[in-house]
């Protein structure tokens, strides 16, 4: 196959900032999906509906001319969030969830939450009008090993979580391990996952290749070989349960290329091709529209797109840098070829 048209896929997890990165970022994601949904942790993160339709707004400024992409939303979950702000976001129709990050636990998380005991009225709240949970699924127990904090999270707070709220949908984001692949599997009916495309390309040995490697550093952090090929695996299956969500989380370069550098992959340049190379190499470009396009839209309760995309095989060179807001950033496979090439609507 040299030529592939899918329905227009979405992104179910991307970062687009604000300010003058918003600007720089937004037309990556609106060339390739018809919707995203866009993470609410900015600084101060998003913990109200006004807040976050406010946010929007400024999304929507940032669009090209002409683009036809609709940005859906997701309120930062604190300790605090009340009921009643479950109600007002629900209300906006924009707003298909919350966002829970244990606090500590990544990027902007530090108000975050340290207790979900807190928050039964919340998620009872969630559970009754259909709001969805997003987790980043990590334990922040400093005594628990990076690579295992994924499984802690599943089996600590997870598990006893989705059987409080039997109803509750939850999708676990970025799901990194072989053991979150089969939590996933063997879970109650909603209750899905998202998976980015550098962690079906890469293990974690690609973060030491011939020294260290700071732009290959997310979180959760690249695992073993065989926890790749199992998300590649569900990825490709044509499991309903397993839809795309890029992760793409825009860093400057001097924040990544420093003692302590921050986390995150900047995969929006590619959002659909580095997939479409996942997929290829696993000979499963047949399945990428499930898995692109219909899934979380079904999972979410919306409709599919109707357009379409098309992808060439094509080799081409991702630029060395792309801007971000006055800077720049590296972008995944910076300055190496990838197969596929997006030719448009
Ligand atoms: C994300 C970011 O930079 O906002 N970083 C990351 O490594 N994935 C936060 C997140 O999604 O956990
Ligand atoms: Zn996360
Ligand atoms: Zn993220």
């Amino acid at each position: 196959m040299t030529r592939l048209t899918i329905r227009r896929p979405d992104d179910w997890h991307v970062h687009l900032r604000d300010g003058a990165a918003l600007q720089s970022l937004v037309p990556h994601t609106a060339a390739r999906f018809a919707r995203a949904l866009v993470m609410p942790n900015l600084k101060p993160p998003l913990t109200t509906a006004a807040q976050t339709l406010a946010y929007r707004e400024r999304i929507l400024a940032a669009l090209p001319e002409g683009a036809l992409f609709r940005p859906l939303m997701t309120l930062y979950l604190t300790d605090q969030t009340p009921p009643d702000e479950i109600e007002r976001a629900h209300a906006s129709g924009v707003i298909l969830g919350c966002k829970l990050y244990p606090a500590g636990a990544t990027t902007h998380s530090d108000a975050g939450v340290t207790d979900l005991g807190r928050l039964d009225a919340t998620l009872a709240r969630m559970s009754e009008l259909g709001m969805v949970l997003q987790v980043h699924g990590e334990v922040t127990d400093p005594d628990v090993d990076i690579f295992e904090r994924e499984a802690r999270f599943i089996e600590r707070v997870l598990e006893p979580l989705i059987a409080r709220f039997p109803r509750l949908k939850v999708v676990f984001e970025h799901v990194t391990s072989h053991i979150g692949v089969e939590f996933v599997r063997s879970a109650r009916t909603g209750v899905a996952a998202t998976i980015t495309p550098q962690h079906l390309l890469l293990d974690r040995n690609a973060m030491f290749q011939g020294g260290l490697r700071p732009h290959l550093y997310c979180l959760p952090v690249l695992k073993r070989e065989s926890d790749r090929r199992a998300l590649l695996e569900a990825a490709t299956a044509g499991d309903a349960r397993f839809f795309l969500g890029t992760d793409s989380a825009p860093h400057a370069r001097h924040t990544k290329e420093a003692a302590c550098g921050c986390a995150g992959i900047f995969s929006a340049h590619a959002g659909i091709e580095l997939y479409a190379e996942a997929f290829d190499a696993a000979g499963a470009l047949a399945r990428l529209q499930g898995f692109a396009s219909e899934a979380g839209a079904d999972f979410y309760g919306l409709p599919r797109n109707e357009d379409t995309l098309t992808l060439v095989r094509e080799p081409w060179s991702v630029p060395a840098t792309v801007p971000l807001g006055a800077g720049e950033l590296v972008p995944l496979r910076a300055g190496e070829r990838l197969a596929w090439r997006l030719v448009g609507r």
